[in-house]
């Protein structure tokens, strides 16, 4: 099966489009609804977005607004990345504050930070962010923070500095495929970016950038997860488009947990004819172990052979899903951002409830290694972020059913 395209890379992307008057054309995007909420922000900004089929059409033409309003920014916390677009086009973006959300608190200080180093001046009204510039400028800016580099902050001042005067040099750039992606577009767009991919990005400002035809990159958490479905069943899995170079870390640790992972000309084979051993996991920036993958790693780990301790550097408070995998007899303590997982015999199914996107998948994969059945609410947090998984699982042998959906 195919992994289907990356949603953290499609909505910088799409954000990314408001950089010209000129329409873009993105292939290979996922049916996800984050991007449907990113579809409709930029419809109030008054730039028109149509998908037909995987292919997505941006036609910004000379959109006027400026606002990202709460109803849709309090939906999914990307939308603030129309905030670098907005100010590099119109000199002003009102985005309301995002606030924390279930992962726990999510800070925008880098995001501003970045931006008042070149040259923006930001204020909070109203629960909105205000940022104001007449003109941007290139500078250089440090934006790592407590918990290392940042994905969006990094596309924000990437995305601003394409059109600021003069060169931007950003240290400590996030490193993840969807920011390299993010610049290779912006590329495409006729922006001149070195360095994307490691922690120096160096950016030339130009006058203007138009439209392109772009594909986006396979998702590399979908495909991730995928993996670890093929090793919690003790399935034989090939994924298609799944990018090793991508996968470092997730293929490191499950090599190391006993399951066979072998790169095939743009796929991996997955197999997992062994136990599972218990491996210990700490997630980082890239290219460390991905947080968006640790919950259902810790799903791996609960049926696994010993003793395992996940540590989250990324997001410490991301473990809701632990209470849930416990209903369905998992043995896991949590000792602050880590979670000491006892590997156990068998999970037994239980009616569980998604607490968000990562967590959703972690609980179906919990339930494919469960006994009886498994009735997962919450899918709208599912939605958000995978296409067609309960498809994807069938091929593994499990039987999955979409009872009701909410969305
Ligand atoms: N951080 C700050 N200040 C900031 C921004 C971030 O301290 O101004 C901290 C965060 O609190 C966190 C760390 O920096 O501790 C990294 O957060 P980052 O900014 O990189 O996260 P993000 O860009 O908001 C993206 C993904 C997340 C993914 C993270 C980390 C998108 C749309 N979202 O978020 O994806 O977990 O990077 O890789 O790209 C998901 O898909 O389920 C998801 C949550």
């Amino acid at each position: 099966m195919t992994v289907s395209g990356a949603k953290n890379a499609v909505l910088p992307i799409m954000a990314a489009c408001l950089l010209s008057d000129e329409p873009s054309i993105i292939d290979n995007v996922p049916h996800v609804t984050d991007v449907v909420t990113m579809m409709e922000i930029l419809r109030r900004l008054g730039a028109f977005g149509a998908l037909s089929g995987d292919r997505l059409t941006i036609t910004p033409g000379r959109f006027q607004g400026t606002v990202a309003p709460y109803d849709l920014v309090s939906r999914m916390r990307a939308s603030i990345c129309v905030l670098g677009p907005l100010l590099a086009r119109k000199g002003k973006a009102q985005v309301s504050m995002p606030g924390g959300c279930v992962i726990g608190p999510r800070p925008i200080d880098l995001h501003l930070k970045g931006l008042q180093a070149l040259g923006a001046s930001v204020a909070v009204e109203h629960g909105y962010l205000v940022a104001e510039a007449k003109q941007l400028k290139g500078a250089r800016i440090h934006l790592g923070g407590a918990f290392g580099s940042s994905v969006l902050a990094t596309g924000n001042v990437l995305m601003a500095a394409t059109l600021a005067p003069g060169t931007t040099l950003i240290e400590h750039a996030a490193c993840e495929p969807e920011v390299v992606d993010l610049a290779n577009f912006l590329i495409q767009m006729g922006a001149r970016i070195e360095g994307h991919g490691g922690p120096l990005i160096r950016v030339e400002g130009v006058s203007a950038l138009h439209g392109v035809t772009y594909r986006i990159i396979p998702d590399r958490i979908e495909a991730g997860t995928l993996m670890i479905a093929a090793a919690i069943v003790g399935g034989d899995l090939v994924i298609d488009g799944a990018r090793a170079e991508h996968l470092g870390a997730v293929i490191d640790k499950l090599c190391e947990a006993n399951v066979q992972v072998e790169k095939l000309n743009g796929s991996l084979r997955v197999r997992a004819t062994q136990p599972v051993r218990a491996v210990d996991i700490t997630t980082l920036p890239f290219p460390g172990f991905p947080t968006d993958l640790q919950a259902q790693m810790m799903a791996l780990m609960a049926v696994s052979q010993g003793m395992s301790v996940l540590t989250e550097k990324v997001y410490p408070e991301r473990f809701m899903h632990i209470s849930e995998l416990s209903r369905m007899g998992a043995s896991i303590a949590r000792e602050g951002a880590s979670a000491i997982v006892r590997g156990v015999a068998r999970l037994s199914g239980a009616p569980v409830t998604a607490p968000d996107l990562r967590a959703s998948a972690a609980l179906i994969l919990a339930g494919m290694a469960a006994d009886n059945q498994t009735e997962l609410g919450g899918l709208e947090h599912l939605e958000r972020g995978y296409h067609d998984l309960e498809r994807k699982l069938v091929s593994l042998g499990v039987e999955l059913e979409r009872i009701s959906s909410n969305t």
